[in-house]
């Protein structure tokens, strides 16, 4: 892979988000079943979580499964959470070597009580791990979040501000740069209020396509803009 420019990387974005679509057509134009491009993805997607930490990214959220996946036919949401399960029990030597912290947000609640404790033990046997932070967005709606965050609040008595909100949320953090692959040009309900001044990048690349290269020009792409935040010029 091609070195990057010192100064170029300087100005990558520290916290990405990526919806991480297009496995079940990738599937389709291979005549293979939904799952098949569903395994393709969680390759895709540990290619990419390297690339990020080499590429100096902190947070990396990835778009895992939404609140409204449950549409989906029974057999792709239980091989879904299966494969999460099974990459989570398996890879604890991948995110050790690469010091890789792991967060869920989400309603962990509404998932199946086994899915639910290997979440819980990821995050805590990688809890003392000091480099990026894979944030997995599974049951995750950003109106969920929103809600909940607005519930908790409520409930402790605290002002509703804006700040507040943000504090309450699962994933209280800006998200600099969200990417989407597989062509859709739509943010499906993620990370709704972390996103306000995100910058947006969307690609026609199928996401068990997607390479280190192209994530790395896309990481160019955001280096190369000009955020104003409302401000003048
Ligand atoms: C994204 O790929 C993965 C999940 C939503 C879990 P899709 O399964 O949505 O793939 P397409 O959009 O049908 O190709
Ligand atoms: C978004 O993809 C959710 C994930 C990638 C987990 P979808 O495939 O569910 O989104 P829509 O239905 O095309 O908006
Ligand atoms: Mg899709």
């Amino acid at each position: 892979m091609e070195k990057q420019n010192p100064e170029l990387k300087d100005r990558f974005p520290k916290s990405v988000g990526i919806i991480m679509d297009g496995n079940g057509r990738w599937a389709k134009k291979r005549n293979l079943p939904r799952s098949a491009g569903h395994s393709e993805g969680l390759t895709a997607a540990k290619r990419i979580v390297r690339a990020a930490s080499d590429a100096g990214v902190e947070c990396l959220t990835l778009y895992t499964f939404s609140t409204e996946n449950w549409k989906r036919a029974q057999d792709e949401v239980g091989f879904l959470f299966a494969l999460v399960k099974k990459h989570l029990r398996g890879e604890y030597d991948f995110y050790k070597e690469n010091n890789i912290r792991i967060r869920h947000i989400g309603d962990l609640s509404a998932l199946p009580t086994d899915l639910q404790s290997e979440i819980q033990e990821a995050e805590k046997d990688t809890d003392s791990f000091t480099g990026m932070t894979v944030v997995l967005a599974i049951n995750y709606g950003g109106r969920n979040e929103i809600c909940r965050a607005t519930k908790k609040l409520v409930a402790s008595g605290l002002e509703i501000t804006e700040e507040g909100i943000f504090k309450a949320l699962d994933l209280p953090r800006e998200i600099d740069f969200i990417i989407r692959t597989g062509g859709e040009k739509r943010l499906s309900n993620f990370l709704l209020y972390q996103a306000a001044y995100a910058e947006l990048f969307f690609c026609d690349t199928l996401w068990p396509d997607y390479s280190e290269e192209e994530f790395l020009n896309s990481l160019s792409d955001f280096a190369s803009r000009n955020r104003r935040f409302g401000d003048a010029q």
